[in-house]
């Protein structure tokens, strides 16, 4: 039978480090989730304790027939205190970085995913006048455990990044991804652009991009223009940024349908997951194909796709799905290089365990991991190249 994907690409899972390493203590969201009254619903804590456990991950990640893994280093690890950066942190990075090497595992390292130092964000975050000089310090300091990493993502989803800060200043809420959905700050998005590419000059020799939230914005009821202006500051400004980056990352997950007004709710009668999100498999293709026709010759990394949900029957259907779009739109001419899902534990999920993505389960209790069904069935499309 005839492969379904190239030889050498790369499939795997993902996660990050708040959400899945465990008491992040020196960091920004640390700090808000265990204030008092705050208003995060649940507390990241121990997470899936993989600061230790990292080894046991890796290994799941080698007998299930995948090749790739993509993890995050935590900036408030590296530098709890401003200028004062852990050694010891350092090395632990190193070693997870030599355990995916050993292992026949092609690391993809993120330096930012949403978490930063809570000094920083103390000290005026993203819209302090130093901030740029800031994670250009901290790039620096991580740049020479990157060694034999060739694809390293600066800065997770910026675009969300963007908008969820603003939201947060205005301390209102969002409802999944549509709804409520302010533009992103300018200079927020300004100073992260800034960031990558200083991040980018001190990453020389290595291969860096951006990972950006498609949202796969769908004009409703003809109304295409407003879609576009909608999708602008939301997704396109950010993509642009990458048009000399060595790959872009795309991570897709669900439609956003605009009309003459805005973003419009998930239809009455939806199929939705545990996120409230529309159950929308098609957005993986969709989004690949819109980001090739914005960055013409810059390679796409999926860096994240996946489902909510308690049923890993409806696992397997979403990500059958995606990728018979995602192998569509590489039939189309997308020079798209992996496909890592995300994610690869029940991790944290921003404010709660519940919407679990994970194709290995965590026990809250024990940290014990039981792989999941769906992670057997996708590790075989990894090992043969055939989507069935
Ligand atoms: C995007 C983020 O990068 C990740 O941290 C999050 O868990 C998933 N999407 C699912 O919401």
């Amino acid at each position: 039978m005839e492969r379904s994907f190239p030889e050498g690409f790369l499939w795997g899972a993902a996660g990050s480090a708040h959400q899945t390493e465990g008491n992040n203590v020196a960091s920004d969201l640390w700090a808000l989730e265990n204030r008092p009254g705050t208003f995060i619903a649940e507390r990241s804590a121990d997470a899936c304790d993989s600061y230790h456990r990292w080894a046991e991950d890796l290994d799941i990640v080698r007998e299930l027939g995948f090749n790739s893994y993509r993890f995050s280093i935590e900036w408030a690890r590296v530098e709890p205190v401003e200028e004062r950066f852990s050694r010891a942190a350092l090395a632990h990075y190193r070693r997870v970085i030599d355990g995916c090497l050993e292992r026949g595992i092609t690391p993809v390292v993120t330096l930012h995913h949403f978490t930063s130092p809570l000094w920083f964000q103390q000290d005026g975050g993203w819209l302090s006048g130093a901030a740029v000089a800031r994670f250009r310090r901290y790039v620096r300091a991580v740049a020479p455990i990157l060694g034999g990493v060739e694809w390293v993502c600066t800065i997770n989803e910026p675009n969300l990044l963007a908008m969820v800060a603003n939201l947060m200043r205005k301390d209102t809420r969002t409802e999944g991804v549509a709804g409520a959905m302010p533009p992103p700050d300018e200079d927020l998005a300004d100073a992260l652009a800034a960031a990558h590419l200083a991040a980018r000059e001190e990453l020389a020799g290595l291969k860096s991009g951006w990972t950006i939230a498609n949202q796969n914005f769908e004009a409703a009821g003809g109304a295409q223009a407003a879609s576009d202006a909608w999708a602008w500051p939301r997704e396109d400004r950010f993509l642009e940024v990458a048009k000399d980056d060595d790959f872009i990352g795309v991570q897709a997950y669900t439609r956003v349908r605009v009309g003459e007004d805005g973003a419009l709710p998930v239809p009455e009668g939806a199929h939705r997951t545990l996120t409230g999100w529309e159950f929308y498999p098609a957005a993986l293709g969709n989004a690949v194909r819109y980001t090739a026709a914005r960055l013409p010759g810059v390679p796409i990394l999926v860096t994240e796709n996946g489902i909510a949900t308690a049923e890993d029957t409806e696992r397997v259907e979403y990500t059958r799905g995606a990728l018979a779009g995602l192998r569509e739109a590489m039939a189309e001419g997308a020079d798209v290089r992996g496909y890592l899902h995300w994610s690869l534990l029940d991790n944290y999920e921003w404010g709660s365990y519940t919407p679990t993505f994970g194709l290995v389960s965590v026990d809250r209790e024990t940290f014990r991991r039981t792989v999941k069904p769906s992670a057997r069935w996708l590790g075989e499309i990894a090992r043969t190249g055939r989507l069935g």
